[in-house]
């Protein structure tokens, strides 16, 4: 591989988010460029294909084994993701997943395993992680805007898919924990820069799919501080975050999907003086930006030896894995599971 040349994306599923989001952004970046379409339906793919100028299309298995192809995007139901992935890393491409990236955690050892032995790189694309406005909401925190962290509030809510939606097949790795409860549990331990010591989950299912659309959960960090999580399928749009420190709080209303053009807005809450009149209340604008173009340009960058970035994708994906397995294990058991039991 030509070390200057963009980096030749194989795609993985004719999904919606491809065609919305992951691929208008690859063709956006200078250091990607886009190769060959996969689907199960041929027809499909070479539809998909025309759309983006796309000159080759085929099926998964024509994308794996195309020898010019250095990263394969997934974005096929959760439950498929991990035997993908590790076909993809097997043949020696790195791997661009979908988040979730698995629904196990020990599948997602193995996808890490994979990767390493072939020596590839592997990514879970929670794409929000490299929008600007975290690291605003970050550097207000260091700078001691609020004060000491004691706790995180994040939810995530839509409407109802569909009821053919992949989300709604179990066997495919459907329910919302994985879709969207995935989300401000992510973004807690990117807040707290660290992961949880215990976590306590329920969920609500539907009783016809049987897969869960509605749940919450408690994360707690080192020092007492704690995450509240919520997700709810079937609901008023929400995509929000608030963090409280013993001075103030900071607030994001659209912290997970943010369209490349909006720009968004943080509420920073803080005392001057300890009193409900010494309060002030300022919204800092954080200009528009596509982080789907940012997270896959800092993919290439590293993949590309251009420089080391600060982000360790893997330890990032098994982390999250193992902080989403304590929640099933949470909700199977009905007790709150420590981290440190889980191997
Ligand atoms: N990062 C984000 O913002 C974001 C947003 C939405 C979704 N996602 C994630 O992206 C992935 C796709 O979500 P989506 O909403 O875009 O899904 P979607 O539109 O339903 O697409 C999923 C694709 O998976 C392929 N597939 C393979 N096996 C399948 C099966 N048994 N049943 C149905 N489809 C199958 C199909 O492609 P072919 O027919 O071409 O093979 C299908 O088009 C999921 O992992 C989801 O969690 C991420």
């Amino acid at each position: 591989m030509n070390k200057l040349e963009p980096l030749k994306f194989g795609i993985i599923g004719c999904s919606r988010i491809a065609k919305r989001s992951v691929i208008p952004a690859i063709l956006k970046s200078e250091f990607a460029e886009l190769k060959i379409i996969g689907s199960r339906n041929k027809e499909k793919s070479n539809k998909f294909s025309n759309e983006f100028n796309c000159k080759e299309n085929g099926t998964y298995d024509d994308v794996i084994s195309d020898e010019s192809v250095d990263i394969v995007y997934i974005s096929t139901p959760i439950g498929t993701h991990a035997e993908l992935a590790i076909k993809a890393a097997s043949a020696g491409k790195h791997v661009y997943c979908e988040k979730s990236s698995t629904n196990s955690f020990n599948s997602a050892k193995k996808m890490i395993e994979c990767s390493k032995n072939n020596n590839v790189r592997i990514m879970e694309g929670f794409m929000f992680r490299f929008h600007p406005q975290h690291k605003k909401v970050k550097d207000l925190i260091n700078d001691g805007k609020i004060g000491d962290l004691n706790s995180f509030n994040g939810s995530f809510g839509f409407p109802s898919f569909p009821e053919d939606d992949i989300r709604y097949n179990k066997e495919l790795g459907g329910g919302f924990l994985n879709d969207s409860g995935c989300y401000p549990i992510c973004a807690s331990r990117m807040i707290f820069d660290e992961e949880p010591i215990s976590v306590m989950y329920q969920s609500q299912n539907e009783p016809k799919s049987g897969v869960d659309v509605k749940g919450m959960s408690i994360l707690t960090y080192k020092n007492n501080k704690t995450a509240n999580v919520t997700y709810a399928n079937g609901n008023y749009y929400q995509a929000k975050y608030e963090v409280w420190g013993t001075n103030g709080i900071i607030s994001l209303d659209r912290a997970y999907s943010v369209p490349p053009d909006f720009t968004t807005k943080i509420n920073l809450q803080y005392n001057i003086e300890n009193t409900w009149e010494g309060r002030k209340n300022e919204i800092i604008e954080i200009p528009s930006s596509d982080h789907f173009l940012k997270m896959i340009d800092i993919f290439c960058i590293e993949i590309m030896g251009k420089r080391k970035t600060s982000f360790n994708f893997e330890e990032e994906l098994l982390n999250q894995a193992k902080v989403m397995e304590a929640h099933r294990l949470s909700n199977s058991s009905h007790k709150e599971i420590w981290l440190s039991e889980i191997n």
